[in-house]
């Protein structure tokens, strides 16, 4: 055997692979005195977050302990994301730093996971480039994470094992929770509706919802353990429950969630306009509970590039939505995502982008240059635009959102908030941060015993990306 284990790899139950596994450290702990050690990096968004905090709850029972050094950790793992090409290039400038390592510590495991691996030429490149990585997995096959660490643990060879479909959702998987008072639940998986520049569909799969019963359980095991606020996340959960046997639509889940007593408040991402509906509106401004933010990618205004985007909705569309919800939640905050440089996009195109920013008056937004990813339909379109074209524009409409969050911020201007306090400034060891309803960050001084509590605060400056303020 390669490694000290004692392993039988005739197992194939889960929970036999992780009481194995948990023997086996527990072996190694007596053996040389200190405990296996984990280390695992996440990029891109909160389904990886949300993956790595699963990827966490196995290693925690299989009695791996966290560290934040590669120099002592036995099992580095990274939880790739390929949306755009500088977050694979990262993790491949990464992965070739880790080769030194492996040459002090053979027994160090290298795992990758994530969107990234769900693609066959990186795959094939990575095997080609970095044969010091162990073990390669995919987003479909996370739950089965237990059996191929034990698999590469006992085998000589690396282990590639990726899955090009979604299986049925797995339950009752352990999480390793990041945040005490926030946190993130998945309420479906996937993305049906290809935006053509998107590589989404092809990493996670076909849309797949959760049973209402499932997020309800979930989140009420949360809130009896100290979460205050959970995140409900979907690429587009808007469009929640179609494909469960009830009728059951975002709303209805929405409804059934701000029963759950002890939750103060629920967020949700990410919203696609062409799915949502007035009774969401409606649901929204009738519950206290449910967050007056609103992230609505708009990705372009000009109804031609949005057309080639496949995104199904008009800046019409898109401007109605605005001022419906505008009416009937005053008080909302409404950011957005929007892609500059879409291949075609004139310079008169983006500057339909710029007039919609402007009309909506936005919080503040994600902007990104558009980026080719091979397989999307966008990748192969003629007229692509100029990397310095795009860095220019992405200037002009950075100077505009921030000018619009600026002056919407000034509304907060001695007003009473109320903030939901989650931790220490980074900035200042005795100031706290929190943030809004409307998701905008405050810092204010105050006791750390309030962190995880709700507090009144009075905004005293009101920056463009944050607010100081006092607790009254
Ligand atoms: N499901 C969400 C977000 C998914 S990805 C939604 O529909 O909004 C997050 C953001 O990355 C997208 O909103 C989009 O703005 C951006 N993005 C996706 N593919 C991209 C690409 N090829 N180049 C640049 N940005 C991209
Ligand atoms: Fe990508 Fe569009 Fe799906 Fe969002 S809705 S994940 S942008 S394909
Ligand atoms: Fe990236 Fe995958 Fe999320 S590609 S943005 S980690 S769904």
């Amino acid at each position: 055997m390669k490694r000290n284990t004692k392993i039988d790899p005739s197992i194939s139950n889960i929970n036999e692979i992780i009481n194995t596994l948990k023997e086996n450290n527990r072996f190694y702990e007596i053996e040389t005195g200190s405990e296996r050690k984990y280390l695992i990096e996440t990029y891109g968004c909160q389904m990886n977050e949300h993956d790595s905090e699963k990827l966490e709850g196995f290693l925690a029972q299989m009695g791996y302990i966290k560290t934040v050094s590669r120099e002592n950790a036995d099992l580095i793992i990274f939880n790739t994301c390929c949306v755009r090409e500088n977050a694979e290039l990262k993790v491949y400038g990464k992965l070739g730093a880790l080769k030194h390592l492996k040459k002090k510590n053979e027994d160090l495991i290298i795992a990758v996971c994530g969107c990234m691996m769900q693609q066959e030429h990186v795959v094939k490149y990575i095997q080609k480039t970095y044969p010091h990585v162990d073990l390669i997995f995919g987003t479909h096959n996370l739950h089965n994470f237990p059996a191929l660490l034990e698999k590469t643990l006992t085998n000589k060879e690396a282990i590639v094992d990726v899955w090009n479909q979604e299986g049925e959702i797995i339950e009752g998987l352990p999480v390793n929770r990041r945040y005490g008072i926030k946190s993130f639940v998945n309420i479906m998986y996937g993305c049906n509706n290809f935006c053509s520049y998107c590589i989404v569909p092809y990493t996670r799969g076909r849309e797949r919802s959760r049973e209402v019963s499932d997020v309800l359980t979930e989140i009420e095991d949360l809130v009896a353990n100290g979460s205050k606020e959970v995140m409900l996340l979907g690429q587009n959960v808007n469009s929640y429950g179609k494909t469960l046997a009830n009728n059951v639509d975002f709303a209805d889940l929405l409804e059934r969630a701000v029963k759950i007593s002890g939750l103060e408040r629920i967020r949700f991402m990410t919203s696609h306009p062409k799915d949502l509906s007035d009774k969401l509106v409606d649901t929204m401004a009738k519950h206290r509970k449910i967050c007056n933010h609103m992230h609505l990618p708009l990705q372009a205004g000009s109804n031609k590039v949005l057309k080639e985007m496949n995104r199904k909705y008009t800046q019409e569309d898109y401007l109605e939505i605005v001022n419906k919800m505008k009416v009937k939640i005053p008080d909302i905050a409404i950011t957005t995502d929007i892609i500059i440089g879409f291949p075609g996009e004139t310079e008169e195109d983006f500057k339909e982008t710029l007039a919609v920013a402007k009309a909506v008056e936005f919080d503040s937004a994600f902007t990104f240059l558009y980026s080719i990813r091979e397989g999307t339909p966008a990748a192969t379109k003629a007229g692509q635009v100029p990397e310095e074209e795009k860095k220019i524009r992405f200037q002009a409409l950075k100077e505009l959102i921030d000018e619009t969050a600026y002056q919407n911020n000034q509304q907060y201007l001695n007003q009473e908030v109320s903030v939901l306090v989650e931790g220490n400034s980074k900035k200042n060891d005795h100031v706290l941060t929190g943030r809004t309803e409307t998701s905008k960050t405050v810092n204010f001084k105050g006791d750390e015993k309030l962190i995880g509590e709700m507090v009144t605060v009075k905004i005293t400056a009101a920056k463009t990306y944050s607010f100081d303020g006092v607790i009254v």
